[in-house]
Formats: structure tokens, C-alpha cells, sequence
């Protein structure tokens, strides 16, 4: 390649060098590279205990990281929690879906960004504006939930899921975390979720999608990354790649497969 070829004009979004973790003698993930480009989907998948969570509560702030480096839209990133993550555009959606049981929809949509008007001594929740934006970014997405109101308890598993998207779209963040978003639903509201991915996709959201369903993974995603025992052993696309390419990998069948970019 020539010396005047012109670099590449897209910065990866996320960039990630050697990313660790330990938990006393058990290595969780071990020098993890990865790149998430702007916009694009990535899968990760993995057996149990392969260290998809892990990664991804590295990079949402949850958790600190042993060794290793990140670095979001070009600026290298530490994130002390996960608001400092969240201020800058990504958003998690956890396996459990991170939902408080006990506050309603409009609720668990602001939570830790409770609007207020007035200032000092009289600063009040803004609830009306709350409602309103919350049920905003509720519309759109095909899953019915009853009221903004309504406490999260009540509602389905699908439902649970719009409001955990919900809380995504109206932040408009850059990137998006699933570890497992349809662990707990069923086929028709998994088919729900998964449009509502696609919207977000649309609106040109980074993701990343943990799922243990091969042809999930193959459908929603760009790229596909293996990992196994914490190690990164497959980048592949997934325009090419079977359903028994992933699984080879994450059983050790094959041992590595890993794309350039
Ligand atoms: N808080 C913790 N303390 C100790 N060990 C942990 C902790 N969290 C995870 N681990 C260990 O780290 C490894 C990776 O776990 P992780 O939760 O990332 O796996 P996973 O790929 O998400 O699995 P699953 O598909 O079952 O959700 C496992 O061996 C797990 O036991
Ligand atoms: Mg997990």
C-alpha cells in the first residue's frame, strides 16, 4: 500500500486495547481489542461464563477494568460509574433489563435524570414534562405499555423491554448495550424487541448484542466477536459466517478465526 493511500475517514466509535479483568484468581476477560465503528451492530457471543457481561459492564462503566484501554469517540475513557458512561451516549440494557420494580414507567425512563423546574429550596420534579417525554419516546416502538404511570411490577416482559429502549432512544445515545434483552421473552415479544433494535439501528445507534441464539446474532448484527475463557477468538462478519462458524469457536472446535477489518 502506498504512504499517500488516504487513511480511513471513520473513526471507530469505540476502541478497545487489551481490556482485563479479574476477580481474585478468576480472569474474567484477557486482553480483549476491539473496534465498534459508528452505527454498526455487533454480536457478542460466547458460552456461559465466557465473559460477554463482563465486557460489557467494562464498557458501560459498571465495573473497573485490571489492565487494558479504552477510548471512545477518539478521547481515551476511564468511566468511574455508570453515569460517567452515560453522559457520554452509552446506554445499558441489562439481562435483567435494569428496571426499579417499585417506580412507574416515567420513572424508571428518567431515572437519575429527574427533570426539575424552579431552582434552590423550590426546585420541583417537573412530572408533567416527564410523562410527556416519556410517553414520546414510548410511541413508536410496537410494544404497548398501558401508562407512563403504571409501576414497572405490573408489566410483561415485553413491555419491561420498551421501557429500557425507551430510556435509550430519549438519552439518543451513541451506543447500546444488550447483555440478553430476550433472555426472558417470548417469541412474539422477541420478534418486538428485535424491531425495536432495528429502530434504533435506524436512528444509526453502535450496538452491542449479547445473545446465546446463533441465528439472532447472524440477523440483527454486522460483525460477530467469540469469546472464550475471556479471550477474543473470533471477529467475523457476519455476511459470510454459518451458524456453525460461531459455534465452533465458542466450543474451541476451531480455535481462532479473526477477520481483519
Ligand atoms: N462479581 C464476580 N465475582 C467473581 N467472579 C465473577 C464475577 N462476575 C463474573 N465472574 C466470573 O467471570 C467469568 C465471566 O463471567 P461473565 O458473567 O462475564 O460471563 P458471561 O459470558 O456473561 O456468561 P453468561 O452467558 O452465563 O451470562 C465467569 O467465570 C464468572 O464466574
Ligand atoms: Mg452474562
Amino acid at each position: 500500500m502506498s504512504e499517500t493511500m488516504p487513511q480511513s475517514t471513520s473513526e471507530p466509535l469505540l476502541r478497545i486495547r487489551g481490556l482485563s479483568k479479574h476477580y481474585g484468581a478468576v480472569q474474567a476477560l484477557r486482553g480483549v481489542d476491539l473496534d465498534i465503528m459508528p452505527g454498526e451492530t455487533v454480536a457478542l457471543v460466547g458460552d456461559n461464563g465466557a465473559g460477554k457481561s463482563t465486557l460489557v459492564k467494562l464498557i458501560s462503566g459498571a465495573i473497573q477494568p485490571s489492565g487494558g484501554e479504552m477510548a471512545f469517540a477518539g478521547r481515551p475513557v476511564r468511566f468511574a460509574s455508570t453515569d460517567a458512561a452515560r453522559a457520554l451516549g452509552i446506554e445499558t440494557v441489562y439481562q435483567d433489563l435494569g428496571l426499579c420494580n417499585n417506580l412507574s414507567v416515567a420513572e424508571n425512563i428518567f431515572l437519575g435524570r429527574e427533570q426539575t423546574v424552579g431552582g434552590g429550596p423550590f426546585r420541583f420534579l417537573a412530572k408533567r414534562r416527564m410523562h410527556r417525554r416519556a410517553k414520546e419516546a414510548l410511541h413508536g416502538l410496537t410494544i404497548n405499555v398501558p401508562s407512563t404511570k403504571a409501576k414497572v411490577l405490573g408489566l410483561s416482559g415485553g413491555q419491561r423491554q420498551a421501557v429500557s429502549l425507551a430510556r435509550t432512544k430519549l438519552w439518543s445515545s451513541s451506543l447500546v448495550l444488550l447483555d440478553e434483552p430476550t433472555a426472558a421473552l417470548g417469541v412474539q415479544e422477541t420478534e418486538r424487541a428485535m424491531e425495536a433494535v432495528r429502530s434504533l439501528q435506524a436512528a444509526g445507534v453502535a450496538i452491542v448484542l449479547i445473545t446465546h441464539q446463533m441465528p439472532m446474532a447472524l440477523a440483527m448484527s454486522d460483525r460477530a466477536i467469540v469469546l472464550r475463557r475471556g479471550e477474543k477468538v473470533g471477529d467475523l462478519s457476519t455476511r459470510t459466517a454459518t451458524g456453525d462458524d460461531l459455534v465452533s469457536l465458542i466450543t474451541g472446535a476451531r480455535e481462532r478465526h479473526i477477520e481483519a477489518a
